[in-house]
């Protein structure tokens, strides 16, 4: 093991692996971080003297490159160089649902995770600390070390886990100022030094009691049991919801009088048209598929219901829709604000958005889109991927608009599925004179304050409200 990091290099420049490192490399003077990716395109825009073109778009991510980049902070498609300079490697790369074979739309697809240990075995010529930083099954750190082992060459491995707990919009402050950091390795003596090696590392900013160690296998099913209970959170207010608006009990005020209790908490309990990102619904499945694959039927359909009950919210809002607008919404305009999974981010994996266009697509509406931070070819690509009807076909009902007031011009109903803040500041009585009459608003995620659009004129749908 060796007694100081002073080079780190980590697999994958992605969501996690691009902000980490880049805050790694900021807080600690002394180490040169460098990050890999076989993605050229993604490492060029890592490079990108116009720090506004960075590849991902994270409040503070360009204050935080600009002051390392060049200077201890460094991005590359040298993949094997940077692997064999480094003390210690983290992998970030992704681990999706698999998509194929044994497994297929529940388990996680470990093949890049695999991959990178292969390489790491090959072409190191020293000791190293290997870090999972990508968020894998329970015992994958087993699979990780027999790899490593195999290629029978001399140099020796330590395998830790190090799961990621950042929210997307808010990576910068997770990180600066993180909950706690999570460090798992093998009880013996060199797990031991192995583990301190990068306590050292997020010492430089995180205070002591902060960082928690333990056994690899707790510290790897932490991290989804963390994303299971957050997204349970989620699911759990959205049920409420639904019996809210059969009730006329309002599910913002449930919110608050549960939340004021301290053993449950007041934050994560936003109603909404149902949670996306990448990782809640591929974490939960692959917890169901572990869970399952040693017999425990009980506990994976328990966390099953979570993902139900999120498709169920998704179906619902859109199902709202269509009824509401007399049954159909064939040929109608409809608006959609927002297409990012949450607000403050460009990201768009498993939005509700996708799914809720889907919906109304199917019913032959016509949609026009906006969101501040997403671009055209990607709210296209969301749809093509769901093969539910050609290219042409959603090119032709869907359109992509710059202004939002031009979105809504003329509507018959406006959709709002992410909270982006701006929403909030426009001209409603601008855009009721503009709309379709009766004008609809559906809020799906009650972010505009509805009596005031009910006084304008609008005819409101809110998530958890009376009728
Ligand atoms: P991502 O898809 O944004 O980035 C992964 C990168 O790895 C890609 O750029 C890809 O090109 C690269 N890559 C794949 N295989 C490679 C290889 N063999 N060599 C070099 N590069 C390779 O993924 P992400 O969102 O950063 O997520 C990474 C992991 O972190 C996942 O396991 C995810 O579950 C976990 N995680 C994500 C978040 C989040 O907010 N997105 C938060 C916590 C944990
Ligand atoms: C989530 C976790 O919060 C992170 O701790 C974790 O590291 C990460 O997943 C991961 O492993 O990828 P993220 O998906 O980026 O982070 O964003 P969240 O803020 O958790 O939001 C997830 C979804 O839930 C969003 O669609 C959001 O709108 C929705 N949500 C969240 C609600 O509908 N209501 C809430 O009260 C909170």
């Amino acid at each position: 093991i060796p007694e100081k990091i002073t080079n780190i290099c980590c697999i994958g420049a992605g969501y996690v692996g691009g902000p980490t490192m880049s805050v790694i490399a900021q807080k600690c003077l002394g180490v040169k971080v460098t990050v890999v990716d076989l993605n050229q395109g993604r490492i060029d825009a890592w490079n990108n003297e116009d720090l506004d073109k960075l590849p991902i778009f994270e409040p503070g991510l360009k204050e935080v490159v600009e002051v390392a980049r060049g200077r201890n902070l460094f991005f590359t498609t040298d993949v094997d160089k940077a692997i064999d300079e480094a003390e210690m490697i983290f992998i970030s790369v992704n681990t999706p649902t698999k998509t194929y074979g044994v497994g297929k739309g529940m388990a996680a697809d470990l093949k890049y995770v695999e991959l990178c240990a292969r390489q790491i075995a090959k072409v190191s010529t020293s000791d190293k600390i290997v870090v999972e930083k990508s968020t894998l099954p329970v015992r994958t750190a087993e699979a990780i070390k027999t790899i490593l082992k195999a290629e029978g060459n001399k140099v020796k491995f330590q395998i830790l886990s190090n799961p990621e707990f950042l929210a997307e919009g808010t990576a910068i402050t997770d990180l600066h100022y993180a909950d706690r950091v999570l460090i798992g390795g093998d009880q013996d003596e060199e797990g031991q030094k192995a583990i301190q090696r990068l306590v050292d590392v997020y010492s430089h900013w995180v205070p002591k009691e902060k960082i928690l160690t333990t056994n690899v296998w707790s510290s790897e099913l932490s991290k989804l049991t963390a994303n299971a209970f957050l997204a349970q959170r989620v699911s759990s207010i959205n049920a409420i919801s639904a019996l809210c608006e059969e009730t006329e009990a309002d599910v913002d005020e449930i919110a608050k009088a549960i939340g004021a209790d301290s053993r449950i908490g007041s934050k994560f309990l936003k109603s909404s048209v149902g949670f996306g990102g990448s990782c809640f619904q591929k974490d939960i499945l692959n917890l169901v598929y572990i869970a399952r694959s040693y017999g425990l039927d009980e506990v994976a359909e328990y966390w099953e219901q979570v993902i139900m009950l999120n498709d169920y919210q998704k179906r619902r809002f859109a199902e709202k829709i269509v009824k509401t607008l007399f049954n159909t919404v064939s040929g109608k305009k409809i608006a959609i604000l927002g297409w990012a999974f949450k607000k403050d981010t460009n990201d768009t994996r498993e939005s509700a958005s996708i799914y809720v266009a889907d919906y109304l697509l199917n019913e032959q509406a016509e949609l026009y889109i906006y969101d501040p931070k997403v671009k055209e070819e990607q709210i296209y690509a969301d749809l093509d991927c769901l093969n539910t009807r050609s290219e042409e076909e959603n090119r032709e009902l869907v359109h992509v608009i710059k202004d939002p007031y031009q979105a809504m011009d003329d509507s018959h109903a406006v959709a709002i599925l992410t909270e982006w803040d701006e929403f909030k500041r426009y001209d409603w009585d601008k855009v009721y004179k503009s709309m379709k009459k009766p004008a609809f608003l559906f809020d799906g995620r009650n972010i505009i304050e509805s009596n005031a659009l009910v006084s304008i004129g609008f005819s409101t749908y809110n998530l958890g409200k009376a009728k």
